[in-house]
């Protein structure tokens, strides 16, 4: 019924809607219409009410809910059911808590997390409205080994749903996107799974959208950045979060019927932040250093160390 209301009103911008007017329309009384009204003024909707006129938009919340985004959503089905928080401790670790009972392509989206995860047991800073932090539930028929590739679909996604806005990205292999070499967004990719059947894959995404220089600890500004400090202006989070989705779902659906993923290969390739440099390679806690040469068909980065030997890595910390 909020939804509804909502709906009206935001169809009826320019003009007032009287209570009993959208009590009609909808089959509800005038006071079950000024409750809700007043629910959607919690929840931070600018609503003009005027007496004998009644009820008129005139601003809408910074928020990331199904609501506000799907007017920018363009996908079959990832992102159509959202699960929603105004904080969570970690998005991952509640979509995992639900993957089992939820369809395929549900996001869970929290506008903070208190314990957001980052890669090898970093925490990663959430502060409230200022990223996009979302896990999406995916259940891919495809075997567990397949599951890596799911991350480079994230980060095409990613990169080409910033290009999209106007923003020019790296994709440092397999997990980072970057610019100007510090970090705006980071890839955690989770699953359950048999031996060689998958139950579920998480994979959590967190975007430094509209984080000042102060949400930076001392020692992450020099790393990470945000795309408000790069680009100079705040950017439109629900844009970008429905692009983004939309972005991947294009990817992911020749991955899930056909294992097709040369498109997602070219965007890796043509934008990698390490194809032509030199990088270290941390596996199994040791480090080798060596130059990255390519990204292969089946994802993984080519490199040929210091000895004279090239390796296709399949996944593990790559570093600049
Ligand atoms: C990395 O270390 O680069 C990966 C960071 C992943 C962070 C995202 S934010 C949304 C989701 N929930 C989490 O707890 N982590 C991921």
């Amino acid at each position: 019924m909020k939804d509804e209301i909502l709906r009206l009103l935001k169809n009826n911008k320019d003009e007032f809607l009287s209570g009993e007017k959208i009590g009609e329309k909808l089959g509800v009384s005038r006071a079950a219409i000024w409750k809700y009204i007043n629910v959607l003024k919690e929840e931070g909707y600018g609503i003009e009410s005027v007496p004998k006129q009644g009820y008129r938009i005139v601003s809408v919340p910074d928020v990331l809910t199904y609501e506000e985004i799907k007017e920018y959503l363009s996908t079959k089905f990832v992102g159509r059911n959202i699960c929603y928080f105004d904080t969570i401790s970690s998005t991952n670790m509640e979509a995992k808590r639900i993957a089992l009972k939820n369809p395929e392509g549900t996001v869970v989206i929290s506008e903070e997390q208190a314990k957001g995860k980052g890669r090898l047991d970093r925490n990663w800073v959430s502060p409230p409205k200022k990223g996009i932090w979302m896990s999406m539930i995916l259940k891919p028929e495809t075997e567990p080994t397949k599951v890596a590739k799911i991350t480079l679909l994230g980060a095409a996604g990613v990169n080409k749903a910033l290009e999209d806005m106007g923003i020019y990205s790296k994709i440092k292999w397999p997990n980072d996107i970057v610019i100007d070499g510090k970090k705006v967004c980071g890839i955690l990719t989770e699953m359950s799974c048999e031996l060689n059947m998958i139950n579920y894959v998480i994979m959590g995404i967190g975007i430094n959208v509209n984080m000042d220089r102060e949400d930076f600890s001392e020692n992450l500004i020099n790393k990470a950045t945000s795309l408000k400090i790069e680009q100079n202006k705040e950017i439109n989070r629900k844009e970008l979060l429905a692009g983004i989705l939309n972005r991947f779902e294009e990817f992911y659906i020749p991955f899930k019927e056909d294992n097709e993923i040369s498109e997602v290969i070219e965007i890796c390739k043509k934008n990698s932040a390490l194809i032509g440099k030199k990088v270290r390679v941390i596996k199994d806690g040791e480090t080798k250093t060596g130059k990255a040469l390519d990204i292969n068909n089946e994802g993984q980065l080519i490199v040929m160390f210091e000895d004279g030997s090239i390796e296709n890595i399949f996944s593990g910390e790559v570093s600049v």
